[in-house]
């Protein structure tokens, strides 16, 4: 048995908690059954911390995240929490974290399983196929760059400014990421730009192509953003790995989300040199919170991801796709990836046949 690991569970809002509760259930089993050491605290953030302790993202909960081997988070957000000052709003504490704990490259793992492919809203000789991760930069560029804010003018009217930053080395560290990851893949890099409109992007691409040279294995090609949002659903075979930048990748990868059926399956990983962020990339949707609908898949996914990246338990990674795998085969759906013919489930019936298959497999 390896050594005791803790993984700090992050449920958040709307139905960050269902979705948390599937994960700690297949977690607990493992626990209780002797395939992994593990201890599951858990913390506020977003809303939820909000409403308890006025902050987003408190004191607390960045200590706990970096006492543990990996953070586990459901979803941030909601129309509740839409009125209050951006400073306090729910997703400053998702954001907060990732750059507390410098996540600066998000896994955006965006496969189609063949048993979804009528799931998605586009043809299945388009969809069939798919297989593409995208590396997004996640703690610069606009999301972070100052200056930032609204001033109000001598005249009386407003002005907001947001700032899209990228430093040399932010670059250099991202680009190396994600040409690790293709050359372990099909050896294939896009990189996503805006080269010919903005600086900071011609930067992004001079710096990318000065960090291939240290992987000659890997075929680097270039795309600007709005091309690319075209390719990806005009042919997504092409793609295999793309890294983009902070906000190119927020959009291209719920974009890329639907090449796969639903949103509701995909999982991320958010990596840094010391600490490692789990969630699914689905938002709270508070429209279905609390009716016990949402899809666990993306969570339990994430966990796989968990397993391989943080905790040395690649098998039980590998074991729970699977089981993920059969459950789809089995004609389980939750309402978002629901078809006909197919048995639509909850959320909780969901995560009990998850368990079921991966117990079958690991008995
Ligand atoms: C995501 C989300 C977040 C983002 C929001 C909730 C702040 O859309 O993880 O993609 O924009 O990064
Ligand atoms: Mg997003």
């Amino acid at each position: 048995m390896p050594p005791k690991k803790s993984v700090l569970l992050l449920p958040g809002d709307g139905i960050g908690p269902e979705i948390v509760a599937e994960a700690r259930k297949i977690l607990t089993w493992l626990v209780d059954q002797g395939y992994a050491s593990l201890t599951m605290p858990e913390a506020l953030i977003g809303g939820a911390a909000y409403d308890q302790t006025g902050n987003p993202l408190p004191e607390e909960t960045l200590t706990q995240a970096k006492q543990a081997d990996a953070v586990l988070l459901g979803a941030v957000g909601g129309p509740k929490w839409e009125p209050l000052p951006i400073a306090v709003r729910p997703e400053k504490g998702l954001l907060g974290i990732r750059k507390a704990l410098d996540l600066y490259c998000n896994l955006r793992p965006a496969r189609l399983f063949s048993q979804l492919v009528e799931a998605s809203t586009l043809k299945r000789e388009v969809v069939e196929g798919t297989d593409i991760m995208v590396v997004r930069e996640l703690s610069s560029g606009i999301y972070f760059g100052q200056p930032r804010g609204v001033e109000t003018l001598a005249n009386g009217e407003k002005r907001g400014v947001n700032t899209l930053v990228y430093t040399t080395h932010e670059i250099e560290r991202i680009a190396r990421a994600a040409f690790k990851i293709a050359a372990g893949r099909r050896k294939k890099l896009c990189s996503v730009d805006k080269a010919n409109v903005l600086e900071s992007t011609e930067l992004w691409r001079e710096v990318v192509i000065k960090v291939g040279r240290e992987f000659p294995e890997v075929a680097l090609s270039h795309m600007y953003v709005d091309n690319a949002a075209m390719q990806l659903i005009r042919n997504p075979r092409q793609f295999d790995v793309i890294v983009t930048t902070n906000m190119f990748g927020d959009i291209l990868s719920d974009e890329a989300s639907m090449l796969t059926g639903s949103i509701g399956m995909l999982p991320s990983a958010s990596l840094g040199e010391r600490y490692a962020l789990y969630e699914p990339i689905h938002g709270s949707a508070p429209d279905i919170a609390g009716q016990g609908v949402a899809n666990p898949l993306a969570t339990l996914l994430s966990v796989a991801m968990m397993f391989r990246h943080s905790l040395g338990l690649p098998h039980l990674g590998e074991r729970l796709e699977a089981a993920v795998d059969h459950v789809l085969e089995q004609g389980l759906r939750t309402p978002d990836i629901a078809q006909p013919g197919s048995q639509t489930v909850g959320t909780v019936a969901m995560g009990d046949a998850v368990l079921a298959a991966l117990s079958d497999s690991l008995s």
